[in-house]
């Protein structure tokens, strides 16, 4: 049967009830979290789309495997299982799980960057990767193509480098690039997905330089869901074959298991095949992470990762949750609001600088539109934009961001359409009412990573 969004692959076995408030109540509970939805208590949320990471359902399979995990300190049997998983998927020599994607992050950057090797490019770094580039004392240089920053039209792989940029700042930079990420998805640009002709060509421009080229895999399954149906080449392969193209074109792979591993902690190193840096992260992983074998992670939720890891590679499952993305972004762009476009692999990022272009940046009108939703709907999104960007270190000004979206985040196997219907009429209704919505200042600012803890306030 040919439907144009994909009916889910499982049925519900078990659920977790969800709690309606009135909108007079969330003006209060909005207020109360200092119009910041972080502050914001699940039970205080109808539908939750703040991330897609660790929030998805596991499967029976998943919760079966639970039961075998293994908690030996060292050598553990859950360890060897889901080291076998990885080294199928990647075709890497070398495997150590992480307590999630910043914690292989920590172990694998520092061993990377020194004083001489100091600058890293990736498509659009995530924002912990960026950070871990930074704290090692690099510096973080995007190179996406300029079609990402365009959300009104269509391009298939808005997540691409810029090859040509990339060659410049290879030139640029000769000699003191330590490493070239390929996020895949790019998260940041609205889960766009990469070609596997940009990620080829990537690969063979920076390894002739000697340069190790690494995989920021969080949804490495999603993109090979997008290779298969947009590159020719590849729609007769499966999700397996694509994957481990992708991988043999880099290094190294780090992981947040959180999203394609299809469990609510965890995080994957992998290393094709240098011993040498293989033993030097072995050596940092245990102060940072725990001991190789466990890394941070128990003995159970490894297990449950190596069958999360399978199950994420099945094109009905990856065919419905993309869908489910496109069905929301579909009701949206039916209504005239702004989305990224082509809809990306597991969110819808709303264009709110076309929806408010007159609220300034520096009074966060994604935040205001996410804020509004909240009190709506009752549904939470989270901001990319201006908000989360932050303050330039040396002057301490607002940075402001090349985009500002409302992200409508996606968990795994969690909500059914009907939900997403809900989202939608949420969604539209704000944006009809969106001259009455206004600026937000700060009352509260911590130094780094403001968007998580600060308090705002609506500038009346
Ligand atoms: N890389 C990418 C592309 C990510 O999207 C994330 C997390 C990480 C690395 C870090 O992984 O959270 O397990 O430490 N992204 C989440 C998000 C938090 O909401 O987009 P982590």
């Amino acid at each position: 049967m040919n439907t144009k969004y994909e009916a889910p692959p499982y049925r519900i076995k078990m659920v977790e009830s969800i709690r309606k408030t009135t909108k007079e109540e969330r003006k209060t509970l909005l207020e109360n979290a200092g119009y910041n939805p972080f502050s914001l208590k699940s039970e205080d949320v109808y539908i939750d789309l703040l991330t897609d990471s660790g929030t998805g359902a596991m499967s029976q399979e998943q919760w079966a495997a639970l039961m075998r995990g293994d908690e030996a300190y060292a050598g553990s049997r859950s360890f060897y299982r889901l080291e076998g998983v990885v080294k199928h998927i990647t075709g890497y020599d070398y495997f150590m799980p992480a307590h999630q994607g910043r914690g292989a992050e920590q172990v694998v950057i520092p061993n990377l960057v020194n004083e001489d090797k100091n600058i890293v490019i990736s498509n659009i770094h995530f924002d912990t990767t960026r950070a871990h580039v930074e704290i090692a004392g690099a510096r973080a240089i995007d190179c996406v193509i300029e079609e990402a920053y365009d959300t009104q039209n269509y391009h298939p792989f808005k997540g691409n480098f810029d090859i040509d940029k990339l060659k410049t700042l290879l030139e640029t930079h000769d000699g003191h690039v330590a490493g070239v990420i390929l996020t895949i998805t790019n998260n940041s640009a609205g889960g766009q997905p990469v070609s596997m002709k940009n990620m080829q060509e990537v690969s063979r421009i920076v390894k002739d330089k000697g340069i190790p080229v690494l995989i920021d895999g969080a949804r490495y399954a999603e993109n090979a869901f997008f290779v298969k149906e947009r590159e020719d080449a590849y729609k007769d392969k499966t999700i397996l074959e694509i994957a481990r193209e992708a991988f043999s074109y880099a290094d190294i792979f780090l992981m947040s298991a959180k999203k394609d591993g299809l469990v609510n902690m965890g995080g994957i190193i992998a290393i094709k095949d240098d011993e040498a840096l293989f033993q030097k992260c072995q050596t940092r992983i245990v102060p940072m992470e725990g001991f190789p074998t466990y890394g941070g992670m128990s003995g159970r939720d490894m297990d449950a990762l190596a069958v999360g890891l399978e199950e994420a590679l099945d094109s009905h499952y990856l065919r419905h949750r993309i869908d489910q993305a496109r069905y929301l972004g579909d009701r949206l762009r039916d209504a005239g609001v702004p989305v990224q476009y082509p809809i990306g692999g597991h969110a819808v990022f709303v264009d709110v600088a076309k929806i408010l272009p007159d609220i300034p940046f520096d009074q966060f009108p994604a935040q205001s539109f996410t804020n509004a939703l909240y009190i709506e709907s009752g549904v939470r999104a989270v901001e990319i934009g201006s908000f989360l960007m932050g303050r330039d270190p040396d002057t301490l000004e607002n940075i402001q961001s090349s985009l500002e979206f409302m992200r409508l985040t996606l968990p795994r196997r969690t909500y059914t359409y009907k939900h997403l219907d809900h989202v939608a009429e949420g969604v539209i209704q704000v944006f009809r009412n969106r001259k009455q919505l206004k600026g937000l200042r700060l009352t509260y600012e911590p130094p780094v990573l403001r968007h998580f803890t600060a308090k705002l306030e609506p500038i009346e």
